[in-house]
């Protein structure tokens, strides 16, 4: 395990923050998997290297993929970071009717396939009591692993400026690696909004930074314009508001919504940034001092992407794939944990599952 590089095949990646955070580490990503094309995109154009399969999984055969990496190569980690919305409260269908709560499961025919030392599984806090994890733990028993209990992790506590509360588990043969892993989770400094976007150019609604293509702040509206005059900077909500500026369907319902037209606060983390991550009408997504929603580039910092990550697509489809990502310096946070886990003296007798 010393002499050579720790293996990851990457499924759900999007455009590639998991892979990107795993790469930094020091982990070489053989193939990765995901079914919307202009992720994809995305993902090809930060990471060449890497295998992508760009098919719906339900379809992928697992034989497939292990054609292309090599017969000879062992797997040591499974990355799967499912589809969250079966599993959020915003979501009123909920794990019960949505039909992409079972994607989770489609990773067994991986584990199966690739017998990994370790699968890792990152998605919101709801999955923790949904039907598939139940499914999900019976069935990996029959290929042989353990499936640690849920933790929920803030990304705050990871090195990530944002507040963003995360369910992550991982599988493996025996309770001492997944004890190694819990374990051994090191939290980081916190780090604020100013850190991270204080430093880049100021800008108006409509303006953009020469240089930087993602650093352009969308035209507001007369009428938002007027509104984000009067919320006070750094932390100020829509509580401000002169009554004759208020929306219609926020009059006398102080507490619904309670974020929209917020601005973020300079010595704080962000708020969880989602796929409307740069409309102020959608969250707390003003800037802490500029009347404007945060530009792409903010976000995607705020995400902790690297500044030189590269994002394909139109406006919408970059916010959608920046509020979808899971943060890079979570998974760096934690591959420390995964390393360590993987490279444990295991005892064979102890390797066991009960059931089997
Ligand atoms: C939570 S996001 C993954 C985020 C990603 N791991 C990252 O690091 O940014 C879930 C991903 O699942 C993909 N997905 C949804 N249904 C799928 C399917 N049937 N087959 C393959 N990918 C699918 C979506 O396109 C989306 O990129």
């Amino acid at each position: 395990m010393a002499s050579r590089k720790i293996t990851a095949i990457d499924i759900y990646c999007g455009s590639g923050a998991v892979t990107e955070g795993l790469k930094a580490e020091g982990i070489s990503v053989l193939a990765a998997i995901d079914n919307d094309p202009i992720a994809c995109e995305t993902f090809r154009l930060n990471h060449p290297e890497v295998h992508l399969f760009e098919s719906d999984i339900r379809i992928l055969k697992p034989t497939k993929l292990r054609k292309l990496i090599g017969y000879g190569r062992p797997l040591d980690l499974l990355v799967v970071c499912a589809p969250c919305q079966p599993f959020s409260s915003q979501n009123r269908k909920r794990s019960t009717e949505d039909p992409r709560a079972d994607l989770v499961l489609e990773s067994l025919k991986f584990v199966k396939e690739f017998a990994p030392e370790v699968v890792f599984f990152e998605n919101v806090p709801g999955i923790a009591i949904s039907g598939p994890l139940h499914s999900l733990r019976q069935k990996l028993a029959k290929l042989g692993y353990l499936l640690g209990d849920p933790r929920t992790l803030n990304a705050a506590d990871c090195g990530v400026p944002q507040r963003r509360e995360r369910c992550i588990m991982i599988a493996a043969r025996d309770q001492e690696s997944i004890d190694t892993f819990y374990g051994s989770i090191r939290t980081q400094p916190p780090v604020t909004v100013r850190q991270t976007i204080g430093e880049l150019k100021q800008l108006c609604s409509g303006e953009h930074d020469p240089d930087d293509q993602l650093h352009f702040a969308r035209k507001h509206h007369p009428i938002v314009l007027q509104r984000m005059n009067h919320i006070p900077q750094d932390g100020g909500s829509r509580l401000s508001l002169p009554p004759e500026l208020e929306l219609e369907c926020h009059k006398g319902r102080k507490n619904d919504f309670p974020d929209v037209y917020g601005r973020m606060k300079w010595d704080d983390v962000a708020p969880t940034l989602t796929t409307g991550c740069t409309d102020v009408t959608k969250g707390r997504f003003a800037h802490p001092r500029d009347n404007r929603a945060i530009t792409l580039r903010e976000a995607a910092l705020l995400q902790s992407f690297p500044p030189n990550y590269r994002f394909f697509g139109n406006s919408g489809q970059i916010a959608r794939q920046i509020g979808n990502a899971v943060p890079v310096n979570m998974i760096r946070t934690l591959a420390p944990s995964l390393k360590h886990c993987l490279q444990a003296p295991r005892n064979p007798e102890k390797s066991t599952v009960s059931g089997l």
